[in-house]
């Protein structure tokens, strides 16, 4: 970890679709699979963003616009200069028989999760949704990995419906030994609800509102636990997450306000 800003060009960029970008930056430093970096707009703002993928001697993040800092992202080009602080936070660990369940733009931490579950030779399914079918970043990437599942709100792509609408069958039929999850809060409380009475052991990628990215300011610590999202986090393991009595309700606004 180097908590030291430094600049770098953006190397390329892929459009997924409108508004869905992955940046491609030179690999320099090591990363795990579930780590953060902060990447700095000069003169706008710092937000952590989880590194998507390492492709040869790049690392990739992968972003969707919703506010000021992602929406600026969408006008940068290859060559633009870039702040990068990191890696931060605690990663995934790897396990064989997994279920790996991802929702929107949370998909991108899971892609580098497949790259070292395979690697390692561990087999699994993956189950992914979004509201459209380019939000399902490197669909056909999914593809070439084994058995998937995709569903999307309108249709396009995989079933139509919500992840939680798949979970059940797969659960029945296959034997699942561990679980990886990221995407929306809302979908981890369901995600959660349905896999608790299995015993399966499981990881989330969680994100909230953050700051310093090593555990100084307090602004990602969630309520119930005390954990640091930035340093404990941002994946979490069962045990962790049962202690936490805000998921799914409440999370700290820019001020650090609870809301
Ligand atoms: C550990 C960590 C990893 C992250 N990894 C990624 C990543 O790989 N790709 C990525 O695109 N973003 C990622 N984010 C989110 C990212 O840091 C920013 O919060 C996001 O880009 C929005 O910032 P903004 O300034 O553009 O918009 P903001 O002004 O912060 O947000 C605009 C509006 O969008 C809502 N919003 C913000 N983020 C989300 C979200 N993820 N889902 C639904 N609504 C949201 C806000 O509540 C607000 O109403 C990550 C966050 C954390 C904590
Ligand atoms: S962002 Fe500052 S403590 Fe986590």
């Amino acid at each position: 970890m180097s908590d030291l800003m430094q600049t770098f060009p953006i190397r390329r960029i892929v459009e997924h679709g409108p508004g869905v970008k992955s940046f491609y930056f030179d690999k320099i430093f090591n990363v795990e699979a579930g780590q953060f970096i902060n990447l700095w707009i000069p003169g706008l703002d710092e937000k952590p963003f989880s590194v998507s993928s390492i492709t040869g001697d790049q690392i990739e993040l992968s972003i969707k616009a919703y506010g000021p800092f992602s929406k600026e992202m969408m006008k940068k080009k290859a060559g633009d200069y870039l702040g990068i602080r990191g890696p931060f936070g605690k990663g995934f660990s790897f396990h064989d028989k997994a279920l790996i369940i991802g929702g929107g733009i949370g998909i991108a931490p899971l892609r580098i999760l497949a790259q070292k579950l395979k690697e390692q030779n561990n087999t699994f399914i993956s189950l992914l949704g979004a509201v459209t079918r380019q939000e399902i970043i490197f669909s056909s990437w999914w593809d070439s990995l084994g058995q998937r599942h995709f569903t999307t709100d309108d249709g396009s792509l995989g079933l139509k419906g919500v992840v939680t609408d798949v979970l059940p069958e797969i659960l029945k039929m296959n034997d699942i030994k561990y679980i990886y999850a990221a995407g929306p809060e809302i979908m981890f409380v369901k995600v959660k609800e349905m896999i608790d009475p299995t015993g399966i052991p499981y990881e989330f990628c969680m994100e909230r509102y953050m700051k310093c990215g090593i555990g100084i300011c307090g602004q990602c610590v969630l309520d119930g636990s005390g954990i640091r999202l930035c340093v404990e986090g941002p994946v979490l393991n069962k045990e962790a997450l049962s202690g936490i009595t805000e998921l799914g309700m409440k999370h700290r606004d820019a001020s650090g306000r609870r809301v």
